[in-house]
């Protein structure tokens, strides 16, 4: 059994301080439960007193507002009032389920050969992880995870579900990623089953992988599951399709593993979270490399378990994205979007990699998605993103005590120059 966290403990004797029949009531996972500290509280004081730039949020921001599709939005007055109100079945909307499925087909050529599962809806994609640790992990199984990583799979898979964590450095030395890492904590993991997560564009550093890293990662768990392991590989595809940079690869990993090994259970969780800017739509999709006869028990006994808990994904919400999707106007509203966030992701790199801030930080290669990672040569993060907010109205988050992520999404072009002028003065001045 892992030792509770310092925060639950604190929560556990306010609760026994101030109701001990609440404490009394409390299960083992109520016991262990707690908000880790790190990206929420960061980003909850950067909302507060970042008066000039918040980069600390994981969406994208346009001219200050929620970047977004305008065709989600414009249905809202004419659409039936079943779809706003209605109960949506318990796994989605079918046509949504049937829409995502051919959008993960075109834009995934490697899926057009394997068998790919109808996708089942989820109140986010965070709801998706939770499912599947609530299926797959038992205590004491091991997950193989990268030191860098979202924070919320520990809180999900070890926190929640009591999942033995084995990490491996995501970089290897010459900052690519560690593949051979990765080769290596599979292998070190003896057990007969294992649950690995793999994450590209990779939160936090917005990292994508090349073609031949896909394959040596693929190679890694094929080897393993030769050697008789069963392999649940969860692809995390939350930033899919926000890919800038020419030599990296631009479908996911799952099409890769999808039918790889008969031991290899590859899923894929994604969402409109990201893909359609839709945050707060909490519509989320996971999908399996699997066919028809395994599917059908899998998707009752994934019923079932969102039966018990949400009882299914907002009908509205579902709606929204489903109508956007069908609409003219769609493609290229998000192309735009992309568009927006290309030239910030470029317009980031040119800068951080000027000379002139050689001396203060390194730059982790980032490619994708939302944001990218500054491993400070002298200073403390966690100084200079509080003196950043205090002194220059500036959120950014510290990882570590030497990693500061900005989130460019939530930048105008026009600023980032200004933001990382700012951020450089500050590490100088220390
Ligand atoms: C890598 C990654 N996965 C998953 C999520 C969560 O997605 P959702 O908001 O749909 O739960 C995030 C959100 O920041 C993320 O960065």
């Amino acid at each position: 059994m892992q030792d509770l966290n310092s925060l639950a403990i604190e929560l556990n004797k306010q609760i026994q301080n101030a109701t001990p029949v609440v404490s009394a009531l409390l299960s083992k996972l109520g016991k262990r439960v707690y908000l880790p500290r790190g990206i929420l509280s960061q980003t909850a004081e950067a909302n507060a007193k970042a008066y000039r730039f918040n980069a600390t949020r994981a969406i994208a921001l346009e001219d200050r507002d929620m970047m977004h599709l305008a065709v989600s939005r414009e249905f809202v007055p004419a659409l039936p009032l079943e779809s706003i109100y209605g109960y949506a079945p318990v796994l989605g909307q079918p046509e949504l389920r049937d829409a995502w499925k051919m959008h993960l087909i075109k834009e995934n050529p490697s899926l057009a050969k394997t068998a790919l599962s109808l996708p089942i809806v989820t109140s986010g994609m965070t709801h998706g992880f939770s499912l599947l640790a609530e299926l797959f992990t038992d205590s004491g199984d091991t997950l193989i995870l990268p030191d860098k990583i979202w924070g919320n799979y520990r809180l999900i898979f070890q926190t929640k579900a009591g999942a033995n964590i084995q990490t491996y450095p995501f970089f290897n030395a010459s900052n690519g990623f560690n593949t051979l890492g990765f080769h290596e904590a599979l292998a070190d993991a003896t057990d007969e089953k294992l649950l690995v997560l793999l994450n590209f564009p990779h939160n936090p550093t917005g990292y994508a992988i090349t073609a031949t890293e896909a394959q040596h990662i693929v190679d890694a768990i094929v080897a393993r599951a030769d050697a008789g392991c069963s392999i649940l590989v969860m692809i995390d595809d939350a930033y899919a399709g926000l890919w800038y940079d020419a030599s990296v690869m631009r479908e996911s990993l799952f099409g890769l593993l999808a039918g790889c090994h008969p031991n290899v259970v590859p899923v894929k969780i994604d969402g409109a979270t990201k893909e359609e800017y839709a945050w707060g739509l909490r519509v989320g999709f996971m999908s399996f490399g699997l066919g028809a006869a395994a599917m059908q028990p899998l998707e009752q006994k994934l019923s079932g378990l969102i039966r018990a808990n949400t009882s299914g994904a907002s009908q509205i919400s579902q709606t929204l994205i489903l109508e956007a999707m069908k609409a003219p106007g769609h493609a290229d509203q998000k192309q735009h979007n992309y568009e927006t966030l290309k030239a910030r992701a470029l317009k980031t790199k040119e800068i951080t990699s000027d000379a002139r801030y050689a001396k203060l930080w390194e730059v982790y290669p980032s490619h994708a998605g939302y944001f990218m990672c500054l491993s400070l040569k002298s200073g403390n993060a966690e100084v200079v993103r509080q003196q950043l907010l205090e002194e220059h109205g500036i959120g950014t988050i510290a990882l570590s005590e030497t990693e500061l992520r900005v989130a460019y999404s939530c930048l105008a072009e026009s600023d980032i120059e200004t933001v990382f002028e700012v951020i450089a003065r500050v590490i100088d001045r220390l």
